[in-house]
């Protein structure tokens, strides 16, 4: 899949578009049906985003807010040239997917190929392994919110580098804030330790429960190791497990 060459998130065309879709798909899952024809100015719109298992309950202002800072952060994402190989390199940024208002965020590393064409996260074989592991958890993509640490891909898919990450912690952590969900699960290694800020290995940080600001925190495998290594997949759903039932979410 080849990507059209324009930045995600630039002020022009596809950018623009795949902002407003993704605004209007985080309004929808907020639980916002409709939207006034015109920018309301002196009546703040009523409707409250849905509340649930996996969407906070917000007023429709706030959600608004929120988007609105997610787009801010968006454009500056695309305009970043911190890591100027990777900038180079790049055909899209890739902010993340879902709704200003999850519950749930699911911190991945960096794009690759696939996400690097589409300005999308984890679209390629590891992004549909974790739709599946979304799915079994009996929610949908639509309803989580996706992100790396990582917002260009790196050369070959390689981890990131230690500046790389330092470079791109302001935004991944910004995004977090605006979005400020209850739970976060990082997949992999590079996630959880740039989350937690620590060396501990990805093994050393399963089953445990972390906090970063108000997010309780989760660690499990990166789907890309589970596509190696098929049975550690059994280890990803006793964390899934784990997670659902603090969430509340019923399997
Ligand atoms: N791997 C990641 O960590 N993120 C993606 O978006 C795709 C693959």
């Amino acid at each position: 899949m080849e990507g059209s060459g324009k930045q995600s998130g630039s002020p022009g065309g596809n950018g623009r578009k795949r902002a407003l879709k993704q605004r209007l798909e985080s309004l929808a899952s907020s639980g916002v049906s409709s939207l006034p024809k015109q920018r309301a100015v002196k009546k703040a719109p009523v409707a409250t985003g849905g509340g649930g298992r996996v969407s906070a309950k917000a007023p429709a202002a706030a959600i608004g807010s929120r988007i609105r800072s997610l787009d801010v952060l968006r454009d500056e994402v695309a305009a970043c040239r911190l890591c100027e190989p990777l900038a180079k390199a790049r055909t899209h940024t890739v902010f993340g997917a879902g709704p200003a208002t999850a519950r749930i965020c699911f911190l991945g590393e960096a794009p690759g190929a696939d996400e690097d064409a589409s300005g999308e996260p984890f679209v390629g074989r590891a992004g549909q392994l974790l739709t599946k592991i979304i799915e079994s958890c009996t929610l949908s993509r639509e309803e989580v919110y996706i992100l790396n640490v990582l917002k260009c891909r790196p050369p070959e898919n390689r981890r990131p580098q230690p500046d790389e990450t330092a470079n791109c912690r302001g935004y991944f952590e910004k995004q977090l804030e605006i979005i400020a969900p209850e739970f976060i699960c990082c997949l992999g290694t590079t996630a959880a330790q740039a989350l937690l800020q620590t060396d501990e290995t990805i093994g050393a940080l399963r089953k445990r429960w972390f906090t970063w600001g108000t997010a309780q925190v989760i660690c499990t495998y990166h789907p890309s190791y589970l596509l190696r290594n098929p049975p550690a997949k059994r280890e990803v759903w006793d964390d899934m497990k784990l997670l659902m039932a603090k969430m509340g979410v019923q399997l």
